[in-house]
């Protein structure tokens, strides 16, 4: 990304800020989203837990940090984005990127435990994707923010760029909240026991586990090796429609790591 932008490059990195706000104001479903009561599938009394507050405002509050209250014009972190790249980038002419239909794993192709109610087994696996997701934001957004602190990128616009870095931490810092509050919901899942239809006990983890195994399997082995071809190919075409593309493609390709 570094070298993209250093050649001028920069639709790439600005796609990734434009398509991540879009991808923020999403999260915003979170705040109206209607989550089944727990109590009704679980054994213990969770009243005194982070679960047995999820339709408390939990949610509410993590899905408005996301996409804001925009009837109230009040913005999250979607318009942060928006704000952040147009204050790094200033006016540019680059049009506007598809966004992704899902970034989490397709849930068609997730087994559901049969042994609790689908409503729950839906809930879970939802917010160990929204987990997942999140962990992953983490890695991007960390990459956003160094790449526009770099003394050598945005010459032009360097108090500007630190600006937006700094609008990056900001939101880097609700984002670590959210993976505090999933860990945390999704701990205390794995510690409860959860009623089956025929009146035994069933131990969370053992409903949760593998669930994360799969949306782990998907984003850590199947879909990097697919994103990544993907990537390949349109930086590919993007590069060589550069008047020196030749050039750029072979320092883009000399910085690939070698597979572990
Ligand atoms: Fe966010
Ligand atoms: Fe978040």
């Amino acid at each position: 990304m570094k070298l993209l932008l250093q050649e001028g490059l920069g639709q790439t990195f600005w796609n990734t800020l434009t398509i991540t706000g879009h991808i923020e104001a999403r999260g915003r479903i979170l705040a109206d989203l209607p989550f089944p009561d727990f109590q009704t599938a679980i054994w213990e009394d969770i009243s005194g837990m982070g679960i047995g507050h999820l339709s408390g405002g939990l949610l509410r509050a993590h899905g408005l940090d996301e996409g804001g209250e925009p009837e109230k014009d009040i913005g999250g972190h979607d318009t942060m984005w928006f704000a952040l790249r147009d204050m790094a980038f200033g006016e540019v002419d680059y049009p506007e990127p598809a966004v992704p239909e899902t970034i989490g794993r397709p849930e068609g192709q997730l087994a559901l435990p049969p042994e609790i109610p689908e409503g729950h087994a839906r809930a879970i696996s939802f917010l160990l994707n929204l987990l997942l997701i999140e962990f992953r934001a983490e890695l991007g957004f960390q990459l956003t923010e160094d790449l526009l602190r770099d003394p050598e990128l945005f010459q032009e616009r360097r108090a500007e760029a630190e600006h937006a870095a700094e609008i990056v931490g900001r939101i880097r810092a609700d984002e670590d909240i959210h993976v505090s509050s999933l860990r945390l919901l999704l701990g205390e899942l794995r510690h409860v026991h959860f009623r089956a239809p025929d009146g035994s006990r069933v131990p969370g983890h053992t409903l949760v586990d593998p669930i994360w195994e799969g949306i782990v399997r998907w984003a850590t082995v199947d879909q990097p090796k697919l994103a990544a071809e993907q990537q390949k190919e349109m930086l590919t075409k993007r590069i060589l429609a550069h008047p020196e593309g030749a050039r750029i493609l072979t320092a883009f390709h000399a910085l690939e790591e070698s597979p572990a």
